[in-house]
């Protein structure tokens, strides 16, 4: 029985929608609240038991690995002023996984970053997570994204991925999944098409960047022609895979945001922020006293 304990997590991309902040920053480093969005993404791997974090990265990201490494100067000065909560936090994400770094030299699309730490992953089932999607957790009660992908692999030993519901205008912007219904939120998978028109698109399930894959993966990924915007698509080898053994889909019950775009990111910022122990309380008094300025100007 194959477990999930390593994860892909693909961080290599030029952050262009994200520019003028990106020139010097990755995207992935971008604060959400008081951490950068990689660190809640690494977060729910390891809350779903991943061990090993594989981070495919491009040129100039080390900002990336240096943040889940040890910062002695600062711990000592922080140990030294005695600020041992934040020491205590920082200390905890540079021990919260085990960190690999792999290179993808040439940005030949998400595909591609993913078989680029084929070796690390040996024949291993794996999670893939993409470092700019953030999952905000609603329930405690229930696993986090990866964790219901997770479950669901260990339990009938077969890729499964996420997917949600999404306007018909907006299914040229995600990998789209063609599904058969089975029991509550499971769904067998008949295929996938990436970025479709809203006319030729199979459905409304759209691919929101959290998969589990057993090995085969690769070997599709290694077959592929070039896809959609001359790059390696990771949705190509997902349709190839899906019509030669099982596939699985689920839906899940937490918050989703693309903190790669602008508004999903700011939109992120608010959530995260609503849920902040020390701030919520306080920000939200700022959001509700924002709201009844916006409506009472309206009118
Ligand atoms: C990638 C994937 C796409 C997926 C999307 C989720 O596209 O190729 O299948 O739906 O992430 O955000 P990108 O957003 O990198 O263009």
């Amino acid at each position: 029985m194959k477990q999930v304990k390593k994860a892909i997590i693909p961080a290599a991309g030029l952050g262009t929608r994200f520019l003028p902040a990106t020139k010097t920053i990755p995207k992935e480093m971008l604060t959400l609240v008081d951490a950068p969005i990689i660190f809640y993404v690494v977060e729910e791997a390891i809350d779903a038991g991943i061990e090993d974090i594989i981070l495919v990265q491009g040129r100039g990201k080390t900002a990336i690995e240096d943040f889940f490494d040890i910062s002695y100067e600062l711990e000592d000065k922080l140990a030294k002023d005695g600020k041992m909560g934040l020491l205590d936090r920082l200390v905890r994400i540079r021990n919260m996984a085990n960190i690999i770094s792999v290179r993808q030299k040439q940005p030949l699309g998400l595909g591609h970053a993913v078989q680029c730490a084929q070796k690390v992953v040996g024949d291993e089932a794996f999670a893939v997570l993409l470092g700019d999607e953030i999952m905000v957790r609603s329930n405690f009660k229930i696993p986090n994204t990866t964790g219901i992908l997770v479950r669901h692999f260990e339990r009938n030993q077969a890729s499964t991925v996420a997917v949600m519901q999404v306007e018909k205008s907006e299914v040229s912007k995600y990998g789209i999944a063609d599904l058969e219904p089975l029991i509550a939120e499971l769904y067998k998978v008949k295929g996938f098409v990436e970025k479709p028109s809203p006319t030729d698109s199979p459905s409304f399930w759209a691919l929101p960047g959290r998969y589990v894959f057993s090995s085969k993966i690769f070997s599709e990924i290694g077959q592929v022609a070039t896809g959609r915007g001359g790059e390696i698509q990771l949705t190509d080898a997902m349709d190839s895979l899906a019509k030669k053994e099982i596939m699985y889909a689920c839906t899940f019950p937490h918050e989703r945001f693309d903190a790669g775009d602008k508004l999903g990111y700011l939109k992120a910022n608010v959530e995260l922020g609503l849920c902040n122990k020390e701030l919520g309380a306080d920000f939200k008094d700022f959001i509700l006293k924002t709201a009844e300025k916006l409506s009472s100007t309206k009118k």
